[in-house]
């Protein structure tokens, strides 16, 4: 296991953050994939990205101001519409069309701002993955959950795609021991990994303890899908009375969609966007969604200072072998997958043009 320099998909639909990171006259700048971009939105509405850089002298475009539908970079002035071209440069009548900045095809969907990091004419807006969970009349969530992580995307990954960790980083709010030693079922698509895990007759998980009603032993059914074009994560979580299964309709049944979308902000730091949404199982808990994210949460960033300790340890010997144990299985099968996604992007990048009259 190591990590790559060059491991980015650019291919792909990727969040660039929440619907609400963007209004009025906000020009938000985010660093994707090693590109700075600044995002505003106009005022008819849809939002916009450009690379966060002017063509003049390389100011911050998210230093200038925002102007209707455009952008003023606030060094010497020149605007840029939505699609990146130079409209005015203050002081001359002709405005060349080299004038121009880098826009990204970008859609709002699901609350969330999706921006595609590579050939706008591949940018298909029905490849984006489900995340209506957090923004749906049966489910409650809170929305804007974001972690800033100061390590490289493929750790957290790993992290995602490996089960034997819960009943130790998690032992305290998620996870137990019990998890840590059952074998998921593990299917593989193209691009993506389906993980169903069952933990049939067990204690509920200490959250669920202090949030729910249920009986002392209860059934688990964690069921994931990794997508590995642009990272982007699934999770269908079910605690359930014994025997009652799955689709359990008991009302003390907890059933929790979350997602998180990894987004890599360079190849040490990444953005993680995510949300928990419940089906308002029976609680006592009179806040139930805020202490749900806020328990949820606190398990992220019981991940986040592992990972993080991990990355560091990495630097500071890099190269150093690491030993795989069979929990490994998954999560080095996506590894090598996303590998050969790389060299089919990095291949078609460096295709000749087919000749003029050569035929298809
Ligand atoms: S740097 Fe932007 S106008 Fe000069
Ligand atoms: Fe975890």
């Amino acid at each position: 296991m190591f990590l790559r320099d060059e491991m980015f998909l650019r291919n792909a639909w990727y969040v660039a953050g929440w619907d609400a990171e963007v209004a009025g006259d906000t020009l938000l700048p985010r660093r994707l994939l090693g590109d700075d971009l600044v995002f505003f939105r106009g005022d008819d509405g849809a939002i916009v990205a450009l690379e966060d850089r002017c063509c003049h002298r390389h100011a911050p475009l998210s230093k200038g101001q925002r102007e209707g539908n455009r952008v003023r970079c606030m060094y010497h002035g020149l605007v840029f519409d939505a699609s990146g071209r130079c409209v005015e440069v203050p002081g001359q009548e002709r405005v060349p069309e080299r004038l121009c900045v880098r826009s990204y095809p970008v859609v709002e969907r699901d609350r969330l701002i999706w921006v595609w990091m590579g050939l706008p004419e591949n940018a298909a807006a029905a490849a984006i993955p489900d995340a209506h969970w957090h923004d749906c009349a049966n489910w409650s969530a809170e929305r804007g959950g974001y972690i800033h992580y100061d390590s490289n995307v493929q750790l957290i990954a790993d992290n995602l795609l490996d089960f034997s960790h819960l009943g130790f980083v998690h032992n305290k709010s998620i996870g137990t021991r019990k998890q840590g030693s059952v074998r998921p079922e593990v299917t593989f698509d193209d691009e993506s990994v389906t993980v169903r895990f069952t933990t049939p007759d067990s204690p509920p998980p200490p959250f669920a303890r202090e949030l729910g009603a249920l009986a002392e032993r209860v059934d688990r059914f964690n069921f994931y899908v990794w997508h590995v074009r642009g990272n982007y994560f699934v999770q269908d979580s079910v605690i359930a009375p014994v025997g009652e299964g799955y689709e359990s309709a008991d009302p003390s049944t907890i059933k929790l969609h979350t997602f998180i979308a990894l987004t890599p902000r360079d190849a040490q730091s990444t953005h993680y966007f995510w949300s928990t949404a419940h089906n308002d199982f029976r609680s006592t808990a009179p806040d139930l969604t805020r202490r749900l994210t806020a328990q949820v949460a606190h398990a992220f960033h019981e991940d986040r200072e592992i990972i993080e300790a991990q990355q560091r340890s990495i630097a500071a010997a890099p190269g150093a072998p690491m030993a795989a144990i069979a929990a490994d299985g998954t999560l080095l099968r996506v590894r090598r997958m996303l590998d050969a996604m790389l060299s089919r992007e990095a291949q078609a990048s460096h295709a000749p043009p087919a000749a003029e009259g050569a035929l298809a």
